[in-house]
């Protein structure tokens, strides 16, 4: 469950750099991952979500260079990437999400010089935990410091859009914008309320400790690929309810009308959206007034949501969900974009290693390969 100590990744990162690069990196950015409390496939619909940003982050070591060449490594990956055409259909593999933050930035009027790169990272891979906006934002961020720019909200809000784009149009993922924000946004200690329709965030503190709680993330192993075919095809449902309602999202769409539409499974793939919606704006009361067990009962709600209505959960999830309440978890649901990934669960911090070893067992039970935790303390954006 151990994030890993910052201190000695950003150490660990700065080496990698030198001996690759023969020199000293000019500034390392970090960014967090997040696990989103509630609020799924809300934000390409003009929606709610409320995520948190792991204490879990991604090192982005960066010397710029004379020219335009680009030249990344990670220690992920074995293989390294260099070129100075940056942009869609360029770039393949892990680099698409680096290249892609640097011409996304240069799209936007910043003039990015060349760059040496050295990434790290303890967020885990395509376990839903956003480690690709993790990986866009800690060289967003230290791309930012090289060319020398004030960094305030308006220049974060000009990253978000950057990394976006890198997501969508250079590695290919059709993804919505919370996992930028809340990685550039986030506030120690709360969870961030993003509206997708006002453009507008802000902080929900917590207040985990006091209530004897934590947030507990079981990664079921079970990788998912935003790029594969199942997210797209859920906004496109999506998108073919808002043309059938006449509405200019779904925010916009009531429960009555969206019960009104013909064709079953998009009628069921806008229910979702639209009650999720309500649920974050109820699960942000709940936090307010400390009320937990009602917090639990929306994850309840918004786990069946997205397992009978947009069918996006997978046996792990569902084995993960229902063994960490029955082992007395307050609530729990899975997270991010489906199909895989990971669950996330409100747990009395006593009842941790209970639940856990339900956790385990439950698995064990059914055959599926071992889960593996982590603790969402809710942590800062990125710097
Ligand atoms: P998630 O964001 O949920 O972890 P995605 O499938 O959206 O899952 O993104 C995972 C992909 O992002 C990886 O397959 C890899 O291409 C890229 N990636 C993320 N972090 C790193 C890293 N530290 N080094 C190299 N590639 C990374
Ligand atoms: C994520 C995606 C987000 C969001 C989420 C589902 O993985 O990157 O933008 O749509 O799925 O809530």
């Amino acid at each position: 469950m151990d994030p890993g100590s910052v201190a000695a990744l950003s150490t660990s990162t700065r080496r990698a750099f030198q001996a690759a690069y023969g020199i000293a990196p000019a500034v390392v950015g970090r960014a967090p991952g997040r696990v989103n409390l509630i609020g799924e496939h809300t934000d390409y619909n003009a929606g709610l979500v409320l995520p948190v940003a792991l204490p879990h982050a991604t090192y982005a070591a960066v010397t710029p260079r004379a020219d335009r060449l680009v030249r990344l490594r990670s220690a992920q990956r074995d293989d390294a990437w260099e070129g100075d055409d940056l942009g869609p259909g360029q770039v393949d593999g892990w680099a698409a999400y680096v290249a892609g933050v640097v011409w996304a930035l240069r799209e936007s009027g910043v003039e990015v010089p060349g760059l040496d790169v050295c990434v790290d990272s303890t967020v885990p891979l395509g376990a839903g935990l956003s480690s690709s906006a993790a990986l866009e934002c800690s060289v967003a961020v230290a791309v930012t410091e090289v060319v020398g720019r004030k960094d305030d909200p308006d220049e974060r809000g000009r990253l978000v859009r950057a990394c976006m784009r890198a997501e969508t149009e250079v590695a290919g993922a059709p993804t919505g914008g919370m996992d930028q924000t809340v990685a550039l946004f986030a506030e120690p200690g709360a969870a961030l309320l993003i509206d997708f329709d006002s453009g507008v965030s802000r902080p929900v503190p917590l207040a985990l400790e006091a209530a004897g709680l934590a947030i507990l993330v079981v990664d079921t192993g079970v990788s998912h690929a935003l790029t594969d075919g199942g997210y797209g095809s859920r906004r496109d449902d999506c998108e073919q309810a808002v043309r059938a309602l006449g509405v200019g999202s779904l925010r916009e769409a009531t429960l009555d009308q969206v019960e009104g539409l013909e064709d079953e499974r998009i009628r069921r793939r806008a229910r979702h959206v639209v009650t999720e919606i309500a649920r974050v704006s109820q699960a942000v009361d709940a936090i307010g007034a400390g009320d937990w067990a009602a917090l639990g009962s929306l994850f309840a709600d918004s786990h069946a949501s997205m397992r009978d209505d947009f069918e996006i959960s997978c046996p792990e999830l569902d084995v993960a969900v229902g063994s960490a309440v029955a082992a007395g978890a307050v609530g729990s649901r899975m997270t991010g974009g489906g199909f895989g990934g990971s669950a996330v669960a409100l747990v009395p911090s006593d009842s941790l290693d209970t639940v856990t070893g339900a956790v385990s067992a439950a698995f064990a039970d059914q055959g599926f390969k071992p889960p593996t935790y982590l603790l969402a303390d809710p942590s800062p954006a990125a710097s």
